[in-house]
């Protein structure tokens, strides 16, 4: 494994976890659905919905599928749904993913979710690079914003590595 440097260790992300739990609950209703982006997501929504059980939310959960990045550190740029489309009819979403980088990811996800009959579409990402949009698209709820730096861990992957980290940072 190569030298990581942290950005956000394990007590900070928990506390932001906690606090953007805080600014959904006030925001969505109690019986909103989740819908993660997979892989990416799958830490992050596992602490987001028990911080949400804990403030009495029974969120629906349900996972998208999609593919944009290739094994390397730059985005293919072409975004596709590679799975099942959960049923959102109805729902209002709350669509959550690990990072927005160009933002052709989410706003590939939000037209989908629309077009299944969502309601609508509220988007939270743990992390943000708000220098590398390409792609204008609605942001609701942010756990982070950093610079244009390639990050690893709480779910967020290079070439399939580094998911299981407790914490977010760079590798060299
Ligand atoms: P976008 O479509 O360019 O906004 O890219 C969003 C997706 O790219 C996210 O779901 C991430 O999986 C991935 N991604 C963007 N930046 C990073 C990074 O720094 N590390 C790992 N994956 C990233
Ligand atoms: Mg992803």
């Amino acid at each position: 494994m190569a030298a990581i440097r942290i950005l956000f260790d394990e007590a900070q992300i928990k506390r932001r976890v906690g606090e953007l739990a805080q600014e959904i609950a006030q925001t969505m209703p109690p019986d909103m659905m989740i819908v993660g982006l997979l892989t990416g997501s799958f830490m992050f929504v596992a602490d987001l919905a028990r911080e949400l059980a804990r403030l009495g939310h029974a969120p629906r959960i349900g996972f998208l599928r999609l593919s944009s990045y290739g094994q390397g550190r730059e985005s293919s740029g072409r975004v596709k749904l590679t799975g099942d489309v959960p049923d959102v009819a109805g729902h209002q979403v709350l669509l959550v993913d690990d990072i927005v980088d160009t933002g052709r990811t989410q706003a590939f996800a939000r037209d989908l979710l629309l077009d299944a009959g969502a309601q609508s579409v509220q988007a939270c990402l743990l992390v943000d690079k708000p220098s590398r949009r390409e792609v204008e698209v609605p942001t609701e709820f942010i756990g982070f914003s950093i610079g244009d730096l390639f990050v690893v861990g709480y779910g967020i992957d290079y070439a399939d590595q580094y998911r299981q980290l407790p914490y977010i940072g760079t590798i060299d």
